[in-house]
């Protein structure tokens, strides 16, 4: 396995969770549901595992995603980082996370105004008539807190460079990576 690109792949996800102004912080999501058409959404990386390969997001669980999901759980998650002219697309299985104590663990952390992204009346998606004029849930409840981790099959890294651009795919067979170039 290509373990220098490996760990070129594993520091950018890393960074992307832990500096702000890193622009893997942001991914785009996409999921393929019942109707066969691709959506795709921004997402906040939160949390990156690198033993596990595991990346997570926050999520309203009355959102469309989520639905996706339920009826479609292979997903494709595209990160980009123009300083390096970097490329990396994921493609994964999402799992829920189903633990009570670590969905509390993570609520608690969220700050105020975070936390009352999660907590519209109407789920995310409802038509409103006036944008300013969104009511929300009068306790402050973490019902529709969501997290959920992708677990990666595949990644692909893609870097435009002189005098050869490189890509290379890794691919998890049996609990193992392989790595192969590919032409660009
Ligand atoms: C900068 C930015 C960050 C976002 N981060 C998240 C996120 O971490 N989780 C999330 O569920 N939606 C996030 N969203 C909203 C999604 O992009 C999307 O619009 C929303 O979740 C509804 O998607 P869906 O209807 O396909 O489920 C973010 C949007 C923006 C613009």
């Amino acid at each position: 396995m290509n373990t220098s690109i490996w760990q070129e792949i594993t520091a950018e996800l890393h960074a992307g969770t832990h500096k702000k102004t890193h622009p893997f912080r942001y991914g785009t999501l996409a999921t393929v549901g019942l109707e066969t058409l691709p959506r795709q959404r921004t997402i906040v990386l939160r949390a990156f595992d690198p033993e596990e390969m595991r990346i997570s997001f926050y999520t309203d669980t009355r959102s469309k995603k989520i639905l996706h999901l339920k009826e479609n759980n292979r997903v494709s998650l595209l990160l980009f980082n123009p300083g390096k002219q970097l490329q990396v697309r994921i493609e994964g299985l999402a799992h829920r996370e189903r633990s009570e104590s670590v969905l509390q663990e993570c609520w608690a952390r969220l700050q105020a105004g975070a936390r009352r992204d999660y907590t519209s009346l109407q789920s995310p998606g409802t038509e409103i008539t006036d944008p300013h004029r969104i009511d929300y849930m009068q306790k402050e409840t973490s019902d529709f807190f969501g997290i959920v981790h992708i677990f990666p099959f595949k990644i692909e890294y893609l870097k435009l460079v002189k005098p050869d651009h490189l890509r290379v795919r890794f691919s998890k067979e049996k609990q193992a990576w392989n790595s192969e170039y590919l032409v660009p």
